[in-house]
């Protein structure tokens, strides 16, 4: 009875803790996906993400934590808005989210699904040709 208490009591919810840390969830929900690939590059210049899979889990944490990249270029101190958004924003992320984004971008992620989510605005890059166009 104690093990089954002590079970409930401390593996349960950590269990729970982990199946509820969605590293696809937090992608869409903080922004990577929207900055990355639904956003037209006129507007915000930002690499495919797939980029994330060169990264190892320290050096996106790095990454996460302080606008730093891999290569060490301090993206905040040069005025871009990744350096910006690390530092103000995802800093706040836990080493269990930071690694949960990990997971999701370097084994669920592909160029294709890139593709995709740009396809879906497709009348924000229509502007865009147009504008170019005039
Ligand atoms: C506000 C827009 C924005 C958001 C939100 C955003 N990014 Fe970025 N990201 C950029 C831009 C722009 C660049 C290119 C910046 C540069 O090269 O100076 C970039 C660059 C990167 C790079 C490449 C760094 C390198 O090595 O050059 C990675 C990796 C990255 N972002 C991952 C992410 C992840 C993961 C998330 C979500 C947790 C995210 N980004 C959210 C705009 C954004």
């Amino acid at each position: 009875m104690r093990h089954l208490l002590y079970f409930l009591a401390v593996a349960v919810p950590v269990s729970l803790q982990a199946a509820s840390l969605s590293g696809e969830h937090l992608a869409y929900t903080v922004g990577c996906i929207n900055c990355h690939h639904q956003t037209d590059k006129h507007i915000i210049n930002a690499p495919p993400l797939v980029v994330v899979k060169t990264y190892s889990l320290s050096e996106f944490r790095t990454l996460m934590k302080t606008g730093i990249t891999k290569a060490g270029r301090d993206m905040a101190s040069q005025g871009s808005v990744m350096g910006f958004v690390a530092k103000e924003q995802f800093s706040h992320l836990t080493d269990a989210e930071v690694s949960a984004l990990y997971r999701f971008f370097t084994k669920e992620w592909t160029a294709e699904r890139g593709v995709e989510e740009e396809k879906k605005i497709p009348i924000y890059f229509k502007q865009s040709q147009d504008e170019a166009k005039h």
